[in-house]
């Protein structure tokens, strides 16, 4: 291999247009606005766990598509979502992230729905149904959620802001190749299972799903291994599969303890990531301190994997952000096994289809490169 010189640094990489990401995607502002517009205003996004409003009128407030929203119990499993702002000003009513509200007149609503205790909402009145727009992503959780006689409940929500495109984040839950950086991953979870015994699974909508995970938390010092008792019903306690939900929602299990992640984009260099932990309503206080410490231990704000990802997704920005890196590569191509780039192919793949332009040349400065590698002026 010859070295490159500084042209063909800025040509793009010789694979097929879907398996490489344009640096521009993750600081142009206009790409930025184009993705609240035809991406975030059009999702169904996670907004709140049920557990979280336990009573009628309970509310939960979170910031979506730019907007301040809540979501609301309003009565048994009925939640309604709101648009936090009212009279001509657009003032917010609700002083906190969670309370008790009062009155949700003349606030604007937007469509809601839940699954397995999970509330989202929708800006788009025109976007199909909820269990439409899931398809069957969340299949690799059906053991874990459906026809259980206890519900789950959050114990854990942590916000952190990263420096960083949210697009830099959320390529961190969808690459698993990255797993080569965290400390704890190499020692407990590349040994565990043959690399062909995983599952990575696109979805409709560009959702993915993976499975076949294994973790032997005794090879690492610091941890021990986990009981079948101490395993979440559906699970082993070694388990650990995903759903990267299109755009911007993540549901993990590890065996003893779930989590969900939701990354809200702030501006092009910076991203709200907050993530909840969850355990089952009524269990012991010995199980919840158990549950506490292996969610901690690992996602915690000082735990083995979390801060590696705000590293690793920081350390791209200073790369994509600023143009140093022109072109991102996503073609391992490992038949949806092994460390497979497929979840971040079907990932850019759906947001190259919503904004209508592909991920691999979206800006016009793109089509010049392009048109220079080939010959073209
Ligand atoms: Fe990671």
């Amino acid at each position: 291999m010859t070295a490159r010189n500084a042209q063909a640094w800025a040509n793009p990489p010789r694979v097929p247009p879907s398996h490489f990401v344009s640096g521009w995607v993750y600081r142009d502002p206009a790409i930025y606005d184009a993705e609240q517009a035809k991406i975030f205003r059009r999702v169904w996004r996670f907004a709140a766990h049920e557990s979280e409003m336990p009573e009628a009128g309970a509310y939960r407030t979170f910031v979506h598509a730019c907007e301040p929203m809540m979501v609301v119990r309003e009565t048994g499993d009925r939640f309604a979502g709101f648009i936090d702002r009212a009279g001509p000003a657009g003032a917010r009513l609700l002083p906190g992230p969670a309370g008790q509200c009062r009155s949700t007149r003349g606030l604007r609503p937007c469509r809601t729905a839940a699954k397995w205790g999970f509330v989202f909402v929708t800006l788009d009145p025109e976007a199909p149904d909820l269990d439409s727009y899931l398809g069957d992503a969340l299949d690799i959780f059906r053991d874990v959620f459906e026809g259980r006689e206890f519900s789950y409940e959050v114990f854990h929500f942590h916000q952190a802001i990263v420096e960083a495109n949210w697009k830099a984040w959320q390529e961190t839950i969808l690459d698993l190749y990255h797993e080569f950086m965290h400390v704890v991953l190499r020692r407990t979870q590349m040994p565990a299972t043959a690399m062909t015994a995983r599952s990575l699974r696109q979805h409709r909508n560009g959702h993915v799903s993976i499975g076949g995970l294994r973790a032997l938390y005794g090879n690492y010092q610091a941890y021990r291994v986990r009981s079948e008792g101490e395993a979440l019903p559906g699970l082993t306690p070694d388990d650990a599969r995903f759903t990267p939900l299109f755009p911007d929602t993540t549901i993990i299990a590890r065996g003893t303890v779930l989590r969900v992640d939701t990354v809200t984009p702030l501006g092009p260099h910076r991203t709200l990531v907050e993530s909840r932990g969850l355990g089952i309503k009524g269990e012991s206080p010995a199980d919840r301190r158990m549950r506490i410490r292996h969610h901690n231990d690992y996602w915690g704000p000082l735990g083995r994997n979390v801060p590696e990802d705000a590293y690793a997704a920081e350390a791209c920005e200073r790369a994509f952000g600023r143009g140093a890196a022109l072109f991102q590569t996503i073609a391992r191509d490992e038949d949806g096994r092994g460390q497979d780039d497929c979840g971040l192919r079907a990932f850019y793949a759906e947001w190259s289809r919503r904004l209508g332009r592909p991920a691999c040349a979206p800006t016009n400065a793109d089509a010049i490169s392009r048109g220079e590698q080939e010959g073209k002026p």
